[in-house]
Protein backbone atom coordinates (compact mmCIF):
# COMPACT_ATOMS: atom_id res chain seq x y z
CA UNK A 1 0.00 0.00 0.00
CA UNK A 2 1.53 3.19 -0.74
CA UNK A 3 1.85 6.06 1.77
CA UNK A 4 -0.67 8.11 0.36
CA UNK A 5 -3.18 5.29 0.11
CA UNK A 6 -2.45 4.36 3.88
CA UNK A 7 -2.97 8.38 4.84
CA UNK A 8 -6.00 8.03 3.01
CA UNK A 9 -7.60 5.24 4.66
CA UNK A 10 -6.44 6.38 8.04
CA UNK A 11 -7.99 9.88 7.37
CA UNK A 12 -11.46 8.80 6.33
CA UNK A 13 -11.35 6.23 9.24
CA UNK A 14 -11.08 9.34 11.32
CA UNK A 15 -13.78 11.44 9.42
CA UNK A 16 -10.98 14.02 8.60
CA UNK A 17 -11.73 14.74 5.09
CA UNK A 18 -15.85 14.59 5.69
CA UNK A 19 -15.56 17.20 8.60
CA UNK A 20 -12.77 19.26 7.10
CA UNK A 21 -14.94 19.49 3.55
CA UNK A 22 -18.30 19.44 4.66
CA UNK A 23 -18.80 21.56 7.95
CA UNK A 24 -15.54 24.22 7.34
CA UNK A 25 -14.60 23.78 10.89
CA UNK A 26 -10.94 23.19 9.76
CA UNK A 27 -11.10 26.84 9.46
CA UNK A 28 -12.16 28.23 12.47
CA UNK A 29 -9.73 29.06 15.29
CA UNK A 30 -11.47 27.78 19.00
CA UNK A 31 -9.19 30.44 20.70
CA UNK A 32 -10.15 33.54 18.46
CA UNK A 33 -13.49 32.77 18.05
CA UNK A 34 -15.97 34.94 20.72
CA UNK A 35 -18.46 34.24 22.94
CA UNK A 36 -19.49 36.87 25.29
CA UNK A 37 -23.74 37.60 26.50
CA UNK A 38 -25.09 38.49 29.15
CA UNK A 39 -26.19 34.88 30.26
CA UNK A 40 -22.65 33.82 31.53
CA UNK A 41 -23.30 36.02 34.47
CA UNK A 42 -25.99 34.38 37.36
CA UNK A 43 -27.51 38.30 38.08
CA UNK A 44 -28.84 37.84 34.68
CA UNK A 45 -32.21 37.15 35.92
CA UNK A 46 -34.48 35.86 33.02
CA UNK A 47 -37.00 32.93 32.56
CA UNK A 48 -34.10 31.90 29.56
CA UNK A 49 -30.73 32.91 29.76
CA UNK A 50 -28.64 33.64 26.41
CA UNK A 51 -25.20 34.10 24.70
CA UNK A 52 -23.41 34.53 21.57
CA UNK A 53 -20.64 32.64 19.77
CA UNK A 54 -19.02 34.61 16.91
CA UNK A 55 -16.66 32.22 14.82
CA UNK A 56 -13.36 33.70 14.05
CA UNK A 57 -10.87 31.76 11.28
CA UNK A 58 -7.28 31.58 11.92
CA UNK A 59 -6.43 34.70 10.27
CA UNK A 60 -8.77 37.13 12.53
CA UNK A 61 -11.05 37.52 9.85
CA UNK A 62 -15.17 36.49 11.38
CA UNK A 63 -16.76 33.37 9.64
CA UNK A 64 -19.65 34.33 8.25
CA UNK A 65 -21.42 30.71 7.26
CA UNK A 66 -22.85 27.96 9.60
CA UNK A 67 -20.41 24.96 10.29
CA UNK A 68 -22.70 22.66 9.85
CA UNK A 69 -25.70 20.74 12.28
CA UNK A 70 -24.43 19.33 15.38
CA UNK A 71 -20.95 20.98 15.02
CA UNK A 72 -21.11 23.85 17.58
CA UNK A 73 -22.28 22.16 21.23
CA UNK A 74 -23.03 23.60 24.31
CA UNK A 75 -23.84 21.79 27.86
CA UNK A 76 -24.74 23.57 31.27
CA UNK A 77 -24.26 21.57 34.01
CA UNK A 78 -23.14 22.30 38.03
CA UNK A 79 -19.52 22.90 39.31
CA UNK A 80 -20.13 20.60 41.82
CA UNK A 81 -21.68 17.73 39.78
CA UNK A 82 -24.93 18.53 41.65
CA UNK A 83 -28.23 17.42 40.03
CA UNK A 84 -29.90 20.68 38.23
CA UNK A 85 -32.49 20.58 35.86
CA UNK A 86 -31.38 22.61 32.63
CA UNK A 87 -32.41 22.30 29.30
CA UNK A 88 -29.74 23.78 26.42
CA UNK A 89 -30.28 24.97 22.72
CA UNK A 90 -27.87 25.82 20.23
CA UNK A 91 -29.22 28.34 17.72
CA UNK A 92 -27.39 28.86 14.12
CA UNK A 93 -27.96 31.58 12.76
CA UNK A 94 -26.16 30.80 9.88
CA UNK A 95 -24.41 33.84 9.50
CA UNK A 96 -21.40 32.51 11.61
CA UNK A 97 -22.66 33.66 14.69
CA UNK A 98 -24.99 31.42 17.00
CA UNK A 99 -26.92 31.76 20.19
CA UNK A 100 -26.56 29.68 22.94
CA UNK A 101 -30.02 30.01 25.12
CA UNK A 102 -30.97 27.63 28.33
CA UNK A 103 -33.80 27.32 30.46
CA UNK A 104 -32.77 25.93 34.09
CA UNK A 105 -36.24 24.56 35.86
CA UNK A 106 -34.68 24.27 38.59
CA UNK A 107 -31.94 25.93 40.66
CA UNK A 108 -27.93 25.86 41.18
CA UNK A 109 -25.35 27.53 42.70
CA UNK A 110 -22.21 27.91 40.55
CA UNK A 111 -22.90 26.92 36.57
CA UNK A 112 -20.21 25.08 34.54
CA UNK A 113 -21.04 26.07 30.79
CA UNK A 114 -19.16 23.74 27.74
CA UNK A 115 -19.33 25.00 24.12
CA UNK A 116 -17.49 23.01 21.83
CA UNK A 117 -16.70 22.56 18.48
CA UNK A 118 -16.50 18.95 17.53
CA UNK A 119 -15.76 18.05 20.98
CA UNK A 120 -12.96 20.81 21.83
CA UNK A 121 -13.63 24.01 23.66
CA UNK A 122 -14.20 27.36 21.92
CA UNK A 123 -13.14 30.40 23.39
CA UNK A 124 -12.81 30.86 26.60
CA UNK A 125 -15.15 27.90 27.60
CA UNK A 126 -16.18 26.55 29.91
CA UNK A 127 -17.29 29.33 31.51
CA UNK A 128 -17.36 29.19 35.59
CA UNK A 129 -20.85 31.24 36.49
CA UNK A 130 -20.39 32.34 40.15
CA UNK A 131 -23.52 32.75 42.31
CA UNK A 132 -27.33 31.87 42.32
CA UNK A 133 -28.89 30.55 39.30
CA UNK A 134 -32.49 30.83 39.96
CA UNK A 135 -35.76 28.73 37.69
CA UNK A 136 -38.77 30.92 36.07
CA UNK A 137 -40.66 29.96 38.86
CA UNK A 138 -38.58 30.49 41.95
CA UNK A 139 -40.11 33.17 43.63
CA UNK A 140 -37.52 35.10 44.60
CA UNK A 141 -37.86 38.86 44.80
CA UNK A 142 -34.51 40.11 46.27
CA UNK A 143 -33.83 43.28 44.88
CA UNK A 144 -34.84 46.41 44.31
CA UNK A 145 -36.14 46.85 40.23
CA UNK A 146 -33.09 49.18 39.83
CA UNK A 147 -30.64 46.56 40.86
CA UNK A 148 -32.23 44.48 38.32
CA UNK A 149 -32.41 46.72 35.67
CA UNK A 150 -28.56 47.36 35.83
CA UNK A 151 -27.55 43.67 36.46
CA UNK A 152 -29.26 43.26 33.23
CA UNK A 153 -28.29 45.58 31.20
CA UNK A 154 -31.99 47.42 30.86
CA UNK A 155 -31.59 51.08 28.78
CA UNK A 156 -32.01 54.23 31.78
CA UNK A 157 -35.19 55.09 29.98
CA UNK A 158 -37.21 54.72 26.83
CA UNK A 159 -38.20 58.01 24.84
CA UNK A 160 -41.30 55.97 23.51
CA UNK A 161 -42.55 55.77 27.72
CA UNK A 162 -41.41 59.16 28.06
CA UNK A 163 -43.76 60.73 25.60
CA UNK A 164 -46.45 58.44 26.29
CA UNK A 165 -46.24 59.39 30.33
CA UNK A 166 -45.90 63.09 28.85
CA UNK A 167 -49.96 64.26 29.30
CA UNK A 168 -49.89 62.55 33.21
CA UNK A 169 -48.61 64.06 35.77
CA UNK A 170 -50.07 63.68 39.85
CA UNK A 171 -52.17 60.96 38.39
CA UNK A 172 -55.21 60.55 40.82
CA UNK A 173 -56.17 56.76 40.51
CA UNK A 174 -59.57 57.55 42.47
CA UNK A 175 -60.80 60.01 39.76
CA UNK A 176 -58.76 57.64 37.10
CA UNK A 177 -60.89 54.08 38.34
CA UNK A 178 -64.33 56.16 38.35
CA UNK A 179 -63.68 57.54 34.85
CA UNK A 180 -62.16 54.34 33.09
CA UNK A 181 -65.10 51.99 34.83
CA UNK A 182 -67.46 54.20 33.38
CA UNK A 183 -66.42 55.27 29.88
CA UNK A 184 -65.24 51.59 28.87
CA UNK A 185 -66.64 49.25 31.22
CA UNK A 186 -69.61 48.88 28.10
CA UNK A 187 -70.11 44.73 28.28
CA UNK A 188 -69.07 43.46 24.66
CA UNK A 189 -66.49 45.79 23.46
CA UNK A 190 -64.44 46.57 26.15
CA UNK A 191 -62.55 44.49 28.56
CA UNK A 192 -59.97 46.38 30.91
CA UNK A 193 -58.10 45.44 34.58
CA UNK A 194 -57.30 47.83 37.24
CA UNK A 195 -54.36 46.15 38.86
CA UNK A 196 -52.02 47.17 42.10
CA UNK A 197 -49.09 46.04 43.02
CA UNK A 198 -49.02 46.77 46.86
CA UNK A 199 -46.14 45.04 48.80
CA UNK A 200 -45.05 43.51 45.44
CA UNK A 201 -48.45 41.06 45.78
CA UNK A 202 -50.54 42.06 42.55
CA UNK A 203 -54.23 42.64 42.94
CA UNK A 204 -56.58 42.87 40.12
CA UNK A 205 -60.23 43.80 39.01
CA UNK A 206 -61.46 43.84 35.74
CA UNK A 207 -64.51 44.51 33.95
CA UNK A 208 -65.84 43.77 30.71
CA UNK A 209 -67.30 40.38 29.05
CA UNK A 210 -63.41 38.82 27.58
CA UNK A 211 -61.67 39.37 30.63
CA UNK A 212 -59.43 36.24 28.95
CA UNK A 213 -56.85 37.76 27.94
CA UNK A 214 -55.85 38.82 31.89
CA UNK A 215 -53.73 35.93 31.66
CA UNK A 216 -51.04 37.95 29.96
CA UNK A 217 -50.78 40.77 32.07
CA UNK A 218 -50.73 38.72 35.18
CA UNK A 219 -47.56 36.42 33.86
CA UNK A 220 -46.14 39.72 33.17
CA UNK A 221 -46.38 40.85 36.74
CA UNK A 222 -45.78 37.67 38.98
CA UNK A 223 -42.70 37.15 36.52
CA UNK A 224 -41.40 40.41 37.66
CA UNK A 225 -42.41 40.63 41.17
CA UNK A 226 -40.54 37.18 41.66
CA UNK A 227 -37.49 38.28 40.58
CA UNK A 228 -37.54 41.93 42.20
CA UNK A 229 -39.46 44.10 44.29
CA UNK A 230 -41.49 46.68 42.36
CA UNK A 231 -42.37 50.02 43.31
CA UNK A 232 -45.91 50.07 44.71
CA UNK A 233 -48.05 51.13 41.82
CA UNK A 234 -51.89 51.07 40.32
CA UNK A 235 -52.65 51.62 36.71
CA UNK A 236 -55.43 50.47 34.11
CA UNK A 237 -54.92 47.79 31.08
CA UNK A 238 -56.52 47.36 28.18
CA UNK A 239 -57.57 43.95 27.29
CA UNK A 240 -58.67 44.69 23.66
CA UNK A 241 -57.16 45.26 20.49
CA UNK A 242 -57.94 49.04 20.20
CA UNK A 243 -56.02 52.04 22.18
CA UNK A 244 -58.84 53.31 23.46
CA UNK A 245 -58.47 56.85 25.06
CA UNK A 246 -59.67 59.04 22.08
CA UNK A 247 -60.16 62.25 24.08
CA UNK A 248 -58.25 65.44 22.98
CA UNK A 249 -55.54 66.92 25.54
CA UNK A 250 -57.61 69.86 26.71
CA UNK A 251 -60.58 66.81 27.78
CA UNK A 252 -58.08 65.74 30.02
CA UNK A 253 -57.41 61.91 28.71
CA UNK A 254 -56.53 59.62 31.39
CA UNK A 255 -53.80 57.21 31.20
CA UNK A 256 -54.44 53.61 30.27
CA UNK A 257 -51.91 50.74 29.35
CA UNK A 258 -52.65 49.31 25.83
CA UNK A 259 -50.63 46.61 23.67
CA UNK A 260 -51.17 48.77 20.67
CA UNK A 261 -50.89 52.25 20.46
CA UNK A 262 -52.10 54.88 17.83
CA UNK A 263 -51.94 58.84 16.77
CA UNK A 264 -55.14 59.43 17.25
CA UNK A 265 -54.91 57.96 21.66
CA UNK A 266 -53.47 58.62 24.72
CA UNK A 267 -52.77 55.61 25.59
CA UNK A 268 -49.54 54.17 26.76
CA UNK A 269 -48.38 51.57 25.19
CA UNK A 270 -46.07 48.25 26.47
CA UNK A 271 -44.93 45.41 24.20
CA UNK A 272 -47.75 43.20 23.05
CA UNK A 273 -49.12 40.29 24.88
CA UNK A 274 -47.45 38.53 22.37
CA UNK A 275 -44.15 39.50 22.07
CA UNK A 276 -44.41 39.12 26.01
CA UNK A 277 -45.45 35.71 26.57
CA UNK A 278 -43.18 34.42 23.89
CA UNK A 279 -40.15 36.11 25.91
CA UNK A 280 -41.40 34.84 29.48
CA UNK A 281 -42.27 31.00 27.82
CA UNK A 282 -39.65 30.83 24.89
CA UNK A 283 -38.26 27.01 25.83
CA UNK A 284 -41.60 26.03 27.29
CA UNK A 285 -44.88 26.64 26.01
CA UNK A 286 -43.70 28.78 22.96
CA UNK A 287 -41.94 28.05 19.72
CA UNK A 288 -41.87 31.11 18.11
CA UNK A 289 -39.94 33.34 19.77
CA UNK A 290 -37.28 36.33 18.67
CA UNK A 291 -34.63 33.51 19.01
CA UNK A 292 -36.17 30.84 17.63
CA UNK A 293 -36.82 32.47 13.95
CA UNK A 294 -33.39 34.09 14.03
CA UNK A 295 -32.21 30.41 13.54
CA UNK A 296 -34.53 29.45 10.92
CA UNK A 297 -34.45 32.27 8.12
CA UNK A 298 -34.81 30.20 5.16
CA UNK A 299 -32.51 29.76 2.16
CA UNK A 300 -30.04 32.35 1.95
CA UNK A 301 -30.41 35.52 0.16
CA UNK A 302 -29.16 34.48 -2.87
CA UNK A 303 -31.77 31.60 -2.96
CA UNK A 304 -34.86 33.23 -1.75
CA UNK A 305 -37.93 33.86 -4.19
CA UNK A 306 -37.90 37.53 -5.00
CA UNK A 307 -41.87 37.66 -4.56
CA UNK A 308 -44.02 39.40 -1.51
CA UNK A 309 -45.29 36.72 0.67
CA UNK A 310 -48.28 37.05 2.86
CA UNK A 311 -50.41 34.86 5.05
CA UNK A 312 -53.13 35.85 7.41
CA UNK A 313 -56.76 36.20 8.28
CA UNK A 314 -59.27 38.74 6.62
CA UNK A 315 -59.38 41.48 9.74
CA UNK A 316 -58.76 44.17 7.41
CA UNK A 317 -60.42 45.24 3.94
CA UNK A 318 -56.43 45.79 2.46
CA UNK A 319 -55.84 42.42 3.48
CA UNK A 320 -58.77 41.08 0.99
CA UNK A 321 -57.49 43.89 -1.50
CA UNK A 322 -53.91 42.49 -1.22
CA UNK A 323 -55.02 38.76 -1.65
CA UNK A 324 -56.74 39.84 -5.22
CA UNK A 325 -53.68 41.63 -5.85
CA UNK A 326 -51.74 38.57 -5.59
CA UNK A 327 -54.27 36.55 -8.20
CA UNK A 328 -53.83 38.80 -10.60
CA UNK A 329 -49.93 39.25 -10.19
CA UNK A 330 -48.81 36.00 -8.65
CA UNK A 331 -45.71 36.79 -10.45
CA UNK A 332 -44.65 39.31 -7.96
CA UNK A 333 -47.38 38.40 -4.16
CA UNK A 334 -47.96 35.27 -3.02
CA UNK A 335 -51.32 36.13 -0.31
CA UNK A 336 -53.74 34.18 0.51
CA UNK A 337 -56.08 34.31 3.57
CA UNK A 338 -55.78 31.43 6.20
CA UNK A 339 -59.21 32.31 8.00
CA UNK A 340 -62.39 34.45 7.08
CA UNK A 341 -64.52 35.64 10.15
CA UNK A 342 -64.53 39.34 9.30
CA UNK A 343 -65.54 39.50 5.78
CA UNK A 344 -68.25 37.38 3.32
CA UNK A 345 -66.31 34.44 1.80
CA UNK A 346 -65.90 34.54 -2.06
CA UNK A 347 -63.77 32.11 -3.51
CA UNK A 348 -63.89 33.76 -6.94
CA UNK A 349 -62.55 36.65 -5.32
CA UNK A 350 -60.15 35.90 -3.12
CA UNK A 351 -59.20 32.23 -3.65
CA UNK A 352 -59.47 29.21 -1.48
CA UNK A 353 -58.50 29.51 2.05
CA UNK A 354 -54.99 28.30 2.18
CA UNK A 355 -53.08 26.02 4.72
CA UNK A 356 -51.50 27.00 7.70
CA UNK A 357 -47.67 27.95 6.42
CA UNK A 358 -45.38 27.66 9.33
CA UNK A 359 -44.07 31.44 10.33
CA UNK A 360 -40.36 29.70 9.36
CA UNK A 361 -40.94 28.73 5.77
CA UNK A 362 -42.07 33.12 5.47
CA UNK A 363 -38.33 33.14 4.73
CA UNK A 364 -38.23 31.01 1.54
CA UNK A 365 -39.39 34.88 0.05
CA UNK A 366 -37.24 37.83 -0.10
CA UNK A 367 -40.13 40.17 0.28
CA UNK A 368 -42.65 40.37 3.63
CA UNK A 369 -45.85 42.69 4.02
CA UNK A 370 -46.57 43.76 7.23
CA UNK A 371 -49.95 44.85 7.02
CA UNK A 372 -52.54 45.58 9.92
CA UNK A 373 -54.61 43.33 11.57
CA UNK A 374 -57.31 44.68 12.94
CA UNK A 375 -55.04 47.11 14.41
CA UNK A 376 -50.67 46.39 14.32
CA UNK A 377 -49.77 43.44 13.71
CA UNK A 378 -47.72 41.67 15.69
CA UNK A 379 -45.53 39.89 13.72
CA UNK A 380 -43.42 42.64 12.83
CA UNK A 381 -40.85 41.97 15.85
CA UNK A 382 -40.36 38.16 14.02
CA UNK A 383 -40.46 39.38 10.23
CA UNK A 384 -37.36 42.06 11.02
CA UNK A 385 -35.62 39.30 13.31
CA UNK A 386 -35.97 36.90 9.97
CA UNK A 387 -33.79 37.54 6.91
CA UNK A 388 -36.00 39.09 4.29
CA UNK A 389 -36.93 42.82 3.99
CA UNK A 390 -40.30 44.24 4.83
CA UNK A 391 -42.90 45.75 3.05
CA UNK A 392 -44.55 48.16 5.63
CA UNK A 393 -47.79 49.29 5.20
CA UNK A 394 -48.36 52.94 6.56
CA UNK A 395 -50.43 53.16 9.79
CA UNK A 396 -51.32 55.15 12.49
CA UNK A 397 -50.87 51.94 15.09
CA UNK A 398 -47.80 51.51 16.50
CA UNK A 399 -45.86 49.25 19.11
CA UNK A 400 -43.70 49.71 21.45
CA UNK A 401 -40.72 49.93 19.54
CA UNK A 402 -42.09 51.42 16.21
CA UNK A 403 -40.75 55.04 16.67
CA UNK A 404 -37.61 53.75 16.79
CA UNK A 405 -37.62 52.10 13.44
CA UNK A 406 -36.87 54.60 10.13
CA UNK A 407 -38.33 54.24 6.89
CA UNK A 408 -36.25 52.93 3.89
CA UNK A 409 -33.65 51.60 6.59
CA UNK A 410 -35.35 49.15 8.41
CA UNK A 411 -38.10 48.80 6.40
CA UNK A 412 -39.61 49.94 3.10
CA UNK A 413 -42.82 51.96 3.37
CA UNK A 414 -46.19 51.07 1.37
CA UNK A 415 -49.14 53.11 1.05
CA UNK A 416 -52.23 52.78 3.22
CA UNK A 417 -54.24 51.88 0.27
CA UNK A 418 -51.50 49.45 -0.83
CA UNK A 419 -51.41 51.31 -4.36
CA UNK A 420 -47.40 51.64 -4.53
CA UNK A 421 -47.23 47.96 -3.85
CA UNK A 422 -46.89 46.74 -7.16
CA UNK A 423 -44.05 49.09 -8.11
CA UNK A 424 -42.26 49.14 -5.07
CA UNK A 425 -41.85 45.12 -6.11
CA UNK A 426 -40.31 46.39 -9.50
CA UNK A 427 -38.09 48.58 -7.25
CA UNK A 428 -37.00 46.09 -4.72
CA UNK A 429 -36.31 43.72 -7.98
CA UNK A 430 -33.92 45.90 -9.52
CA UNK A 431 -32.34 47.70 -6.60
CA UNK A 432 -31.25 43.82 -4.60
CA UNK A 433 -28.14 45.10 -2.85
CA UNK A 434 -30.59 48.34 -1.50
CA UNK A 435 -33.05 45.60 -0.50
CA UNK A 436 -30.65 43.55 0.67
CA UNK A 437 -29.28 46.03 3.42
CA UNK A 438 -32.78 46.60 4.55
CA UNK A 439 -33.46 43.18 5.42
CA UNK A 440 -29.74 42.91 7.53
CA UNK A 441 -30.59 46.59 9.05
CA UNK A 442 -34.17 45.11 10.25
CA UNK A 443 -32.30 41.98 11.76
CA UNK A 444 -29.75 44.01 13.50
CA UNK A 445 -32.18 46.31 15.12
CA UNK A 446 -34.46 42.91 16.34
CA UNK A 447 -30.98 41.40 17.19
CA UNK A 448 -30.41 44.75 19.63
CA UNK A 449 -33.67 46.00 20.40
CA UNK A 450 -35.76 43.31 20.99
CA UNK A 451 -34.63 40.47 23.19
CA UNK A 452 -36.39 38.78 25.67
CA UNK A 453 -34.69 41.28 28.76
CA UNK A 454 -35.32 44.49 26.74
CA UNK A 455 -39.27 43.41 26.93
CA UNK A 456 -38.49 42.94 30.42
CA UNK A 457 -37.20 46.10 30.76
CA UNK A 458 -39.35 48.00 29.30
CA UNK A 459 -42.61 46.62 31.38
CA UNK A 460 -40.19 47.24 34.17
CA UNK A 461 -39.34 51.23 33.11
CA UNK A 462 -42.88 51.34 32.20
CA UNK A 463 -44.51 50.28 35.53
CA UNK A 464 -42.04 52.56 37.70
CA UNK A 465 -42.16 55.22 35.82
CA UNK A 466 -46.26 55.31 36.28
CA UNK A 467 -45.61 54.90 39.83
CA UNK A 468 -43.74 58.15 39.98
CA UNK A 469 -46.26 59.73 38.50
CA UNK A 470 -49.08 58.49 40.90
CA UNK A 471 -50.68 61.48 43.60
CA UNK A 472 -50.46 58.89 45.87
CA UNK A 473 -49.70 55.21 46.49
CA UNK A 474 -52.30 52.67 46.51
CA UNK A 475 -53.25 50.61 49.73
CA UNK A 476 -56.58 49.79 49.25
CA UNK A 477 -57.14 46.03 48.05
CA UNK A 478 -60.82 45.70 48.90
CA UNK A 479 -62.93 44.34 46.01
CA UNK A 480 -59.74 42.92 44.57
CA UNK A 481 -58.50 39.69 43.90
CA UNK A 482 -54.84 38.41 44.47
CA UNK A 483 -52.91 36.75 42.17
CA UNK A 484 -51.59 33.93 43.43
CA UNK A 485 -48.04 32.80 42.30
CA UNK A 486 -48.30 29.86 40.73
CA UNK A 487 -47.13 26.39 42.78
CA UNK A 488 -43.17 25.83 42.98
CA UNK A 489 -42.21 22.16 43.63
CA UNK A 490 -38.81 22.91 43.47
CA UNK A 491 -36.80 24.54 45.97
CA UNK A 492 -35.50 27.65 45.90
CA UNK A 493 -32.42 28.90 47.69
CA UNK A 494 -33.39 32.82 47.44
CA UNK A 495 -30.84 34.71 49.20
CA UNK A 496 -33.00 36.26 52.21
CA UNK A 497 -34.21 32.38 53.18
CA UNK A 498 -30.97 30.68 52.35
CA UNK A 499 -29.29 29.43 55.31
CA UNK A 500 -33.04 28.62 57.17
CA UNK A 501 -33.74 26.22 53.72
CA UNK A 502 -29.73 25.09 54.11
CA UNK A 503 -30.37 24.43 57.70
CA UNK A 504 -33.18 22.37 56.81
CA UNK A 505 -31.68 20.04 53.94
CA UNK A 506 -29.25 19.46 57.33
C1 LIG B 1 -16.81 40.24 13.69
O1 LIG B 1 -17.83 39.84 14.57
C2 LIG B 1 -17.96 40.65 15.72
C3 LIG B 1 -19.05 40.00 16.57
O2 LIG B 1 -20.16 39.61 15.83
C4 LIG B 1 -18.33 42.07 15.32
O3 LIG B 1 -18.46 42.88 16.48
C5 LIG B 1 -17.25 42.60 14.42
O4 LIG B 1 -17.60 43.88 13.97
C6 LIG B 1 -17.05 41.67 13.24
N1 LIG B 1 -15.90 42.14 12.48
C7 LIG B 1 -15.97 42.41 11.20
C8 LIG B 1 -14.69 42.88 10.58
O5 LIG B 1 -17.00 42.29 10.57
C1 LIG C 1 -28.54 27.97 -3.73
O1 LIG C 1 -29.14 26.74 -4.01
C2 LIG C 1 -28.31 25.86 -4.78
C3 LIG C 1 -29.14 24.65 -5.16
O2 LIG C 1 -29.75 24.08 -4.04
C4 LIG C 1 -27.08 25.52 -3.97
O3 LIG C 1 -26.24 24.66 -4.70
C5 LIG C 1 -26.34 26.82 -3.63
O4 LIG C 1 -25.22 26.53 -2.82
C6 LIG C 1 -27.27 27.79 -2.92
N1 LIG C 1 -26.59 29.07 -2.76
C7 LIG C 1 -26.35 29.61 -1.57
C8 LIG C 1 -25.66 30.91 -1.56
O5 LIG C 1 -26.69 29.06 -0.54
C1 LIG D 1 -67.83 37.09 -5.75
O1 LIG D 1 -66.87 37.77 -6.53
C2 LIG D 1 -67.19 37.81 -7.91
C3 LIG D 1 -65.98 38.37 -8.67
O2 LIG D 1 -65.56 39.59 -8.13
C4 LIG D 1 -68.46 38.68 -8.09
O3 LIG D 1 -68.80 38.75 -9.45
C5 LIG D 1 -69.58 38.04 -7.27
O4 LIG D 1 -70.72 38.86 -7.32
C6 LIG D 1 -69.18 37.81 -5.83
N1 LIG D 1 -70.16 37.02 -5.13
C7 LIG D 1 -70.72 37.39 -3.99
C8 LIG D 1 -71.72 36.44 -3.40
O5 LIG D 1 -70.45 38.45 -3.45
C1 LIG E 1 -38.08 30.98 50.86
O1 LIG E 1 -37.98 30.16 49.72
C2 LIG E 1 -39.16 29.50 49.33
C3 LIG E 1 -38.89 28.66 48.13
O2 LIG E 1 -37.99 27.67 48.43
C4 LIG E 1 -40.23 30.50 49.02
O3 LIG E 1 -41.43 29.85 48.69
C5 LIG E 1 -40.44 31.40 50.20
O4 LIG E 1 -41.37 32.40 49.87
C6 LIG E 1 -39.13 32.04 50.62
N1 LIG E 1 -39.32 32.84 51.81
C7 LIG E 1 -38.81 34.05 51.92
C8 LIG E 1 -39.05 34.76 53.20
O5 LIG E 1 -38.17 34.55 51.03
Amino acid sequence: MSPWLKFLLISTTLGYFGYAVEDGSSSVSLTRSKIWGPGLQADFLMPVRYFYIQLVKHDGSNLTDSVGQGTIRASVSTVSGARVRIWTQVLDRHDGTYVVRFRPFSSATDLLISVELNGRHIAESPYHIKGDVYHETCNCPHQTADQWASSVGCPASYLQIERDLEPFSDIDMVHVAREAVERFKDEGRHSICHYKVINNKVYRKCYGEHIGFNMFADAILLSLTRKMFLSDVEFFINLGDWPLENKPLKDKPIPIFSWCGSKQTYDIVLPTYDITEASLEMMNRVSLDIFSVQANTGPKWENKTNKVFWRGRDSRKERLQLVEMSLKHPDLIDARLTNMFFFPKNSSKYGELAEHVSFFDFFQYKYQLNIDGTVAAYRLPYLLAGDAAIFKQESDYYEHFYSELEPNVHYIPIRRDLSDLLEKIQWAREHDDEVRKVAENGQVFARKNLTPADILCYHVRAFESFAKHLKKKPTETRGFELVEQPSDKETCLCPNNRSKTLHRDL
